[in-house]
């Protein structure tokens, strides 16, 4: 990410370094939405609002944003509202009931929704493309929903370098216009999920703040525009690998090698290795190998991919937006879902370990209605580790030092809330066990990844005290009242807590 376009809890109205924080603590939010040019005295649902209960609070914020005119605002029980919460990844998320949902069209539209919720202390949430995989994160239960879907311009600069996307973007259709001008950026592996979320988890003219949003989610403002570099792509190199049962020791030692030493110093190459299982199907293990080059044959960092039997092979020279389609295929939506994540160092036999641990563990839900769990290995390598330090890196508290990493990051899909309690647990055992063992051979990492973690995981803390202080700090700068931590209540905050607390 090259910069982005942030709406602030306010906007700056002086020489923002000249002041102790980006807002002064005479802000007048009164004052602000008048100079947003919405006449207060038109929304009579304001006045006498310091006598309300904070449900009332957020009638009266819905229904004064109903009557500012072209904003377009969904009420509960209307047919667009029940469209747009069963639209949600997992149904936990659309199980949340916000007073309203409103899709905003402009950065202003957005200024003014987040103003009102600080004048009305009625609570909000954003959503970009809707994927996270837990209750509240980009869902409020009686609060507002702001939708970004609308803010979905794509403006390729004039010298191709770079492009400006709007959070309302979701990674395929971003990669088919991108493609239009032989041109990628690195970006999310699966179709549908959006462009804001994922960059937000893991990466202005304010270097804090452009490295607090690396990472730190949502806590600081609502990007409305992201400014991200491109480059030249026609085809690359990549696809899957569904593995024969037989082979997947094979497997996880072509997956070692590759992080080990054949991605040792190229930043091209990138695997994951999942593990499942699927009634009717049994145990599967299937691998997404990409090269970030044309080449037609098996680039020689996965050499020995060549000795494991294959189910089915799509490798070869593709597009970007063919090999996020041939990922996503298959992958269910509007179920329940859990993901969960955690760091180790690359070690062969904590490969084994832990997928020999999900399958002993397996029994205790395999007999949940459309259980689709897995585990995956997702390499961070040493070349991938100092790319993001570029830049003045992010706030991930991961170095080259460190690695080879990998992610352990699980994923369970199932229908029936009557499972959820089994579920969790088998999570949270497996990752238990995990740890444990690589207690014994100092292999853990405290790192844990935004965009994989449960509502049970501390994320901020885990990317050490230092980087947590920091974060904590450009948000006393850029919001000094909390707008973002406390009105926005949902998904990773920064004083490290998980949003459920711990999981017992
Ligand atoms: C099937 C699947 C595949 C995935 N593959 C990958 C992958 O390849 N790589 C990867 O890194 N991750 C991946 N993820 C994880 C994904 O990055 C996270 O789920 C991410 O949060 C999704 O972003 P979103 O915009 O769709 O989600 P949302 O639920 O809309 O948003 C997630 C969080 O970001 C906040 N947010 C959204 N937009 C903004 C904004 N404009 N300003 C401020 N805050 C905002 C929301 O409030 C929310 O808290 C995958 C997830 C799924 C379900
Ligand atoms: C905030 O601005 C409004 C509108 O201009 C004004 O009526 C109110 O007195 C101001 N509040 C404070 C505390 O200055
Ligand atoms: C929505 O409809 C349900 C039943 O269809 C009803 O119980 C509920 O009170 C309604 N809510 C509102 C806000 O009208
Ligand atoms: C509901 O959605 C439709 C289609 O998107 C739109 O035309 C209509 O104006 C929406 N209704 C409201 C009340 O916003
Ligand atoms: C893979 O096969 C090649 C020869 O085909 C062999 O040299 C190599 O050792 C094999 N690797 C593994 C991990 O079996």
């Amino acid at each position: 990410m090259k910069s982005l376009v942030l709406v602030a809890a306010a906007t700056c109205a002086v020489v923002c370094t000249a002041q102790d924080s980006f807002e002064s603590p005479e802000f007048n939010v009164t004052q602000a939405v008048l100079q947003q040019g919405v006449d207060i005295s038109a929304l009579p649902t304001l006045a006498g609002l310091k006598e309300r209960s904070p449900w009332s609070a957020c009638a009266a914020a819905c229904n004064s944003l109903k009557l500012i005119p072209s904003f377009e605002v969904y009420a509960k029980n209307t047919t667009n509202y029940t469209t747009f919460t069963n639209e949600y990844w997992a149904t936990q998320q659309g199980d949340v009931n916000p007073e309203c949902i409103i899709k905003p069209s402009t950065p202003k539209q957005v200024s003014i929704a987040v103003l009102i919720s600080r004048l009305t202390r009625c609570p909000f949430a954003v959503k970009g493309g809707g994927h996270a995989a837990f209750a509240g994160s980009s869902s409020i239960e009686g609060g507002i929903t702001i939708a970004l879907e609308k803010l979905n311009k794509i403006e390729v600069a004039t010298d191709k370098k770079s492009v400006l996307v709007g959070p309302g973007r979701r990674w395929l259709e971003f990669y088919n216009e991108l493609e239009k001008h032989g041109l990628a950026v690195v970006g999310g592996r699966v179709t549908d999920v959006g462009v804001p979320g994922l960059t937000l988890g893991g990466g202005v003219t304010y270097p804090d703040l452009y490295w607090s949003l690396r990472g730190g989610g949502n806590n600081f403002g609502i990007v409305t525009a992201f400014q991200l570099h491109t480059f030249p792509m026609n085809k690359m190199w990549g696809g899957g690998k569904l593995v024969a049962n037989s082979d997947f020791e094979k497997a996880l030692d072509a997956t070692y090698k590759f992080g080990a030493t054949g991605a040792a110093s190229d930043e091209k190459g990138s695997q994951i290795i999942s593990f499942g299982y699927a009634e009717g199907f049994g145990p599967l293990a299937s691998a997404f190998l990409t090269y970030a080059e044309p080449v037609t044959s098996l680039p020689a960092m996965f050499e020995d991919w060549a000795n494991v039997s294959l189910i089915q092979d799509t490798t070869g020279a593709h597009t970007l937006s063919e090999l996020v389609s041939l990922l996503s295929d298959g992958v269910p939506d509007r179920e329940r879902q859990t993901y969960w994540d955690v760091t180790f160092k690359l070690d062969r036999s904590l490969f084994s370990f832990l997928v020999n641990t999900f399958y002993e563990l397996l029994p205790n839900i395999i007999d949940a209605k459309n259980l689709l769990p897995t585990i995956s290995i997702q390499l961070i390598t040493i070349p991938q580790l100092q790319q993001m330090q570029k830049n003045g890196g992010n706030a991930f508290g991961i170095s080259p030092a460190d690695g080879p990493l990998f992610i352990m990051n699980m994923g369970t899909v199932w229908t029936n809330p009557a499972d959820d309690e089994r579920i969790l647990k088998f999570n949270n055992d497996i990752i238990m066990r995990v740890q444990a063992e690589a207690a014994k051979k100092g292999l853990n990492n405290d790192y844990i990844y935004m965009n994989y973690a449960s509502g049970y995981q501390a994320v901020v803390s885990s990317y050490g005290t230092a980087n947590q202080k920091r974060l904590q700090s450009t948000s006393s700068w850029f919001d000094p009242t909390g707008v973002f931590r406390k009105l926005q209540p949902g998904y990773f905050k920064l004083d490290g807590s998980a949003p459920f607390g711990e999981y017992s």
